[in-house]
Protein backbone atom coordinates (compact mmCIF):
# COMPACT_ATOMS: atom_id res chain seq x y z
CA UNK A 1 0.00 0.00 0.00
CA UNK A 2 2.36 1.84 0.98
CA UNK A 3 3.83 2.15 -2.84
CA UNK A 4 0.53 4.06 -3.62
CA UNK A 5 0.99 6.63 -1.31
CA UNK A 6 1.34 10.28 -3.43
CA UNK A 7 4.22 11.63 -1.14
CA UNK A 8 5.36 15.17 -2.42
CA UNK A 9 8.18 14.26 -4.36
CA UNK A 10 5.91 11.62 -6.64
CA UNK A 11 3.23 14.49 -7.02
CA UNK A 12 5.98 16.93 -8.45
CA UNK A 13 7.55 14.01 -10.22
CA UNK A 14 3.77 13.24 -11.57
CA UNK A 15 3.58 16.63 -12.73
CA UNK A 16 6.54 17.40 -14.48
CA UNK A 17 5.39 14.02 -16.35
CA UNK A 18 2.12 15.58 -17.72
CA UNK A 19 4.07 18.53 -18.39
CA UNK A 20 6.01 16.54 -20.69
CA UNK A 21 3.20 14.51 -22.10
CA UNK A 22 1.59 17.70 -22.79
CA UNK A 23 4.47 19.09 -24.66
CA UNK A 24 5.20 16.18 -26.68
CA UNK A 25 1.15 16.13 -27.85
CA UNK A 26 1.31 19.89 -29.13
CA UNK A 27 4.42 19.12 -31.16
CA UNK A 28 2.37 16.22 -32.85
CA UNK A 29 -0.66 17.64 -33.50
CA UNK A 30 -1.87 19.80 -35.96
CA UNK A 31 -0.52 22.30 -37.23
CA UNK A 32 -2.68 26.06 -37.61
CA UNK A 33 -3.98 26.05 -40.54
CA UNK A 34 -5.99 28.70 -42.58
CA UNK A 35 -9.24 27.56 -40.78
CA UNK A 36 -10.36 25.58 -44.25
CA UNK A 37 -8.37 22.55 -43.55
CA UNK A 38 -5.70 23.35 -45.16
CA UNK A 39 -2.30 23.65 -43.45
CA UNK A 40 0.66 26.37 -43.92
CA UNK A 41 3.41 23.98 -43.50
CA UNK A 42 4.00 23.30 -47.47
CA UNK A 43 4.63 26.93 -48.22
CA UNK A 44 7.02 27.72 -45.11
CA UNK A 45 8.82 24.34 -45.20
CA UNK A 46 8.79 22.65 -48.87
CA UNK A 47 9.94 19.34 -47.70
CA UNK A 48 6.51 18.99 -45.20
CA UNK A 49 4.57 16.20 -46.09
CA UNK A 50 0.96 16.34 -44.45
CA UNK A 51 0.10 13.59 -42.70
CA UNK A 52 -1.25 11.12 -44.78
CA UNK A 53 -0.27 12.55 -48.18
CA UNK A 54 2.12 10.92 -50.65
CA UNK A 55 4.89 13.73 -51.20
CA UNK A 56 4.16 15.92 -54.15
CA UNK A 57 6.27 16.03 -57.27
CA UNK A 58 6.46 19.64 -56.65
CA UNK A 59 8.85 19.11 -53.71
CA UNK A 60 11.50 17.63 -56.27
CA UNK A 61 11.60 21.14 -57.18
CA UNK A 62 12.99 22.97 -54.02
CA UNK A 63 11.55 26.22 -52.80
CA UNK A 64 8.62 27.62 -54.38
CA UNK A 65 9.37 31.05 -56.57
CA UNK A 66 7.22 33.62 -54.67
CA UNK A 67 6.24 36.08 -57.37
CA UNK A 68 6.65 39.77 -56.34
CA UNK A 69 4.48 42.84 -56.81
CA UNK A 70 7.11 45.50 -57.39
CA UNK A 71 5.33 49.47 -57.68
CA UNK A 72 6.66 51.42 -60.36
CA UNK A 73 5.88 54.90 -60.55
CA UNK A 74 5.41 55.55 -64.07
CA UNK A 75 6.60 59.47 -64.68
CA UNK A 76 3.33 61.77 -65.91
CA UNK A 77 4.87 62.93 -69.18
CA UNK A 78 7.12 60.58 -71.23
CA UNK A 79 11.05 61.14 -71.22
CA UNK A 80 11.91 63.23 -73.73
CA UNK A 81 14.71 62.08 -76.12
CA UNK A 82 18.17 62.69 -75.93
CA UNK A 83 20.16 64.01 -78.41
CA UNK A 84 23.22 61.27 -78.78
CA UNK A 85 26.20 62.75 -77.78
CA UNK A 86 28.06 63.10 -80.81
CA UNK A 87 25.45 65.00 -82.27
CA UNK A 88 26.06 67.82 -84.14
CA UNK A 89 25.70 71.24 -82.69
CA UNK A 90 22.40 73.37 -83.37
CA UNK A 91 24.60 75.53 -85.21
CA UNK A 92 27.49 75.46 -87.51
CA UNK A 93 30.02 77.86 -87.43
CA UNK A 94 30.60 79.99 -90.35
CA UNK A 95 32.60 78.34 -92.77
CA UNK A 96 31.53 74.50 -91.29
CA UNK A 97 29.43 72.58 -93.81
CA UNK A 98 27.28 69.73 -92.59
CA UNK A 99 28.77 67.14 -94.99
CA UNK A 100 31.91 68.61 -94.14
CA UNK A 101 31.38 67.61 -90.23
CA UNK A 102 29.61 64.69 -90.96
CA UNK A 103 32.52 63.58 -92.83
CA UNK A 104 34.95 64.84 -90.12
CA UNK A 105 33.37 62.88 -87.39
CA UNK A 106 33.52 59.76 -90.10
CA UNK A 107 37.35 60.26 -90.41
CA UNK A 108 37.77 60.76 -86.02
CA UNK A 109 35.61 57.81 -85.13
CA UNK A 110 37.28 55.67 -87.92
CA UNK A 111 40.73 55.71 -90.39
CA UNK A 112 41.94 58.45 -88.79
CA UNK A 113 42.38 56.95 -85.18
CA UNK A 114 41.42 60.04 -83.42
CA UNK A 115 38.60 58.41 -81.29
CA UNK A 116 41.64 56.13 -79.77
CA UNK A 117 43.19 58.52 -77.69
CA UNK A 118 41.17 61.58 -77.88
CA UNK A 119 38.11 59.31 -76.87
CA UNK A 120 34.71 58.52 -79.15
CA UNK A 121 33.57 61.82 -79.33
CA UNK A 122 36.36 64.30 -78.96
CA UNK A 123 35.86 64.10 -74.51
CA UNK A 124 39.79 63.21 -74.20
CA UNK A 125 41.30 60.05 -72.47
CA UNK A 126 44.02 58.48 -71.35
CA UNK A 127 46.20 59.08 -74.14
CA UNK A 128 45.18 62.33 -75.53
CA UNK A 129 43.62 65.45 -74.29
CA UNK A 130 39.82 66.81 -74.72
CA UNK A 131 39.17 68.85 -78.18
CA UNK A 132 35.71 70.07 -77.36
CA UNK A 133 36.36 72.10 -74.06
CA UNK A 134 38.06 75.13 -75.39
CA UNK A 135 40.81 75.04 -74.08
CA UNK A 136 43.90 74.58 -76.07
CA UNK A 137 47.42 73.71 -75.28
CA UNK A 138 49.79 73.60 -78.66
CA UNK A 139 47.29 75.94 -80.98
CA UNK A 140 44.86 78.93 -80.84
CA UNK A 141 41.71 76.71 -81.70
CA UNK A 142 40.96 78.15 -85.18
CA UNK A 143 40.23 76.19 -88.32
CA UNK A 144 44.22 76.66 -89.85
CA UNK A 145 46.06 76.04 -86.69
CA UNK A 146 43.85 72.69 -86.16
CA UNK A 147 44.42 71.84 -89.92
CA UNK A 148 48.16 72.51 -89.02
CA UNK A 149 48.61 70.32 -85.66
CA UNK A 150 46.68 67.35 -87.30
CA UNK A 151 48.59 67.21 -90.09
CA UNK A 152 51.73 67.10 -88.24
CA UNK A 153 50.96 65.77 -84.78
CA UNK A 154 52.60 66.44 -81.59
CA UNK A 155 56.16 65.19 -81.30
CA UNK A 156 56.78 66.74 -77.70
CA UNK A 157 53.36 66.15 -75.46
CA UNK A 158 53.41 68.29 -72.52
CA UNK A 159 50.65 66.40 -70.97
CA UNK A 160 50.31 63.26 -71.65
CA UNK A 161 52.34 60.02 -71.78
CA UNK A 162 53.43 59.41 -76.02
CA UNK A 163 53.29 61.50 -79.05
CA UNK A 164 50.59 62.08 -81.33
CA UNK A 165 51.70 60.76 -85.02
CA UNK A 166 51.26 62.89 -87.94
CA UNK A 167 47.58 62.51 -88.74
CA UNK A 168 47.19 59.93 -85.87
CA UNK A 169 49.14 57.41 -88.36
CA UNK A 170 46.84 57.56 -90.93
CA UNK A 171 47.21 58.93 -94.49
CA UNK A 172 44.99 61.62 -94.92
CA UNK A 173 44.41 64.32 -97.48
CA UNK A 174 44.53 67.74 -97.38
CA UNK A 175 40.39 67.88 -98.09
CA UNK A 176 40.47 65.22 -94.96
CA UNK A 177 42.62 67.13 -92.71
CA UNK A 178 40.32 70.54 -93.86
CA UNK A 179 37.26 68.03 -92.40
CA UNK A 180 38.54 66.84 -89.51
CA UNK A 181 39.47 70.48 -88.18
CA UNK A 182 36.06 71.54 -89.56
CA UNK A 183 34.61 68.83 -87.14
CA UNK A 184 37.04 69.81 -83.99
CA UNK A 185 36.27 73.57 -84.62
CA UNK A 186 32.36 73.08 -84.68
CA UNK A 187 32.58 70.66 -81.15
CA UNK A 188 34.04 73.58 -79.45
CA UNK A 189 32.54 76.62 -77.74
CA UNK A 190 32.83 79.83 -79.82
C1 LIG B 1 48.35 58.01 -80.16
C2 LIG B 1 47.40 58.92 -79.60
C3 LIG B 1 46.82 60.01 -80.46
C4 LIG B 1 46.16 59.89 -81.66
C5 LIG B 1 45.86 58.61 -82.45
C6 LIG B 1 45.72 61.20 -82.03
N1 LIG B 1 46.13 62.10 -81.10
FE1 LIG B 1 45.79 64.08 -81.13
N2 LIG B 1 46.97 64.33 -79.52
C7 LIG B 1 47.57 63.31 -78.81
C8 LIG B 1 48.46 63.87 -77.82
C9 LIG B 1 49.29 63.09 -76.82
C10 LIG B 1 48.38 65.27 -77.96
C11 LIG B 1 49.15 66.33 -77.20
C12 LIG B 1 48.78 66.41 -75.74
C13 LIG B 1 49.81 67.15 -74.94
O1 LIG B 1 50.53 68.00 -75.47
O2 LIG B 1 49.90 66.87 -73.75
C14 LIG B 1 47.43 65.51 -79.05
C15 LIG B 1 47.03 66.78 -79.47
C16 LIG B 1 46.07 67.00 -80.40
C17 LIG B 1 45.55 68.30 -80.72
C18 LIG B 1 45.97 69.60 -80.09
C19 LIG B 1 45.33 69.73 -78.75
C20 LIG B 1 45.72 70.98 -77.99
O3 LIG B 1 45.13 71.20 -76.94
O4 LIG B 1 46.58 71.74 -78.45
C21 LIG B 1 44.58 68.13 -81.68
C22 LIG B 1 43.73 69.18 -82.34
C23 LIG B 1 44.54 66.72 -81.96
N3 LIG B 1 45.44 66.06 -81.16
C24 LIG B 1 43.68 66.14 -82.88
C25 LIG B 1 43.80 64.83 -83.27
C26 LIG B 1 43.10 64.28 -84.41
C27 LIG B 1 42.10 65.02 -85.29
C28 LIG B 1 43.48 62.98 -84.51
C29 LIG B 1 43.11 61.98 -85.59
C30 LIG B 1 43.49 62.31 -86.94
C31 LIG B 1 44.41 62.71 -83.42
N4 LIG B 1 44.57 63.86 -82.71
C32 LIG B 1 44.98 61.48 -83.17
C33 LIG B 1 47.38 61.97 -78.99
C34 LIG B 1 46.80 61.41 -80.12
Amino acid sequence: MSRHVPTPRRRAAARVFAAALLIVAAACGDRPGDGRGYTQEPLERPGFIPRGEQPSPMRELGRPNYARAVAIDLPEEPATAVAPADAPPAELPPGVTQPMFAAGETLYQGRGNCFSCHGMNAEGGALGPDLRDGAWIHIDGSMPSLVEIIRVGVAQPQQYPAAMPAMGGAQLSADELEQLAAYLYALNPR
